[in-house]
């Protein structure tokens, strides 16, 4: 019985994300979390983390100025003791240089709160609206040196509703990214990168 794999999940924030992960990573499951890593000490997640004995550490960002290498460096020195197989960004706002991601190309995930190609960066839901968009979604992609910008791997989309604020289509969309990133990690963990698309659902 081959071992699972080792997953590490970096955070900035509530880790919503991360929970569902790790949550996920049950049974038959192919991969199990081993620690979950945020730049922000303070970060909702670590706490959640904590709660379902998962290990933790932090790496402050701000510590290193900027010097992204030496963040990065710190990241890596962070991970080792864990050795992950694996890496899942779950709403990780730090952008990473080509240093660190060629190190784990093919072997790190990513969600974005948007239907890639489209909307690429930041504000993706009031983006989305303000272009009339009738849909919007999130995308799990494998991480590149370009951002947001690796292959495929899963995406589910969500409608946009008349009247939808950014919160609105934020909180719509956060529900399929629960339910696309725990199904991409399931079958990339075992070595399957066929992607996976949810239709649009309201709920
Ligand atoms: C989510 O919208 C996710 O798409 C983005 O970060 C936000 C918060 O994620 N990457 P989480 O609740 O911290 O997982």
């Amino acid at each position: 019985m081959s071992a699972h794999k080792r997953v590490a999940i970096l955070i900035s924030g509530g880790g919503s994300n991360m929970v569902t992960l790790v949550n996920s990573m049950v049974g038959d499951h192919p991969a199990r979390p081993v620690v979950v890593l945020s730049n922000v000490p303070g970060a909702g997640g670590l706490a959640k983390a904590r709660d379902m004995k998962i290990a933790t550490q932090v790496v402050d960002h701000k510590t290193f100025g900027p010097d992204r290498a030496a963040f990065e460096t710190a990241l890596q020195s962070a991970l080792a003791p864990h050795k992950p197989d694996l890496i899942c960004l779950a709403g990780f706002m730090r952008v990473l240089t080509q240093g660190f991601v060629s190190q784990w190309e093919g072997r790190m995930l990513n969600i974005h709160p948007s239907l890639l190609p489209k909307y690429k960066g930041l504000h993706t839901h009031a983006r989305a609206i303000e272009a009339g968009d009738k849909v919007a979604g999130c995308t799990v992609h494998e991480v590149t040196a370009k951002l947001d910008d690796g292959p495929i791997l899963g995406q589910a989309q969500v409608p946009i509703l008349a009247g939808d604020t950014p919160e609105d289509l934020a909180a719509r969309v956060l529900v399929q990214e629960h339910r696309i990133y725990p199904a991409v990690l399931r079958r990339y963990a075992a070595g399957d990168r066929r992607p996976i698309q949810y239709a649009p659902k309201e709920s």
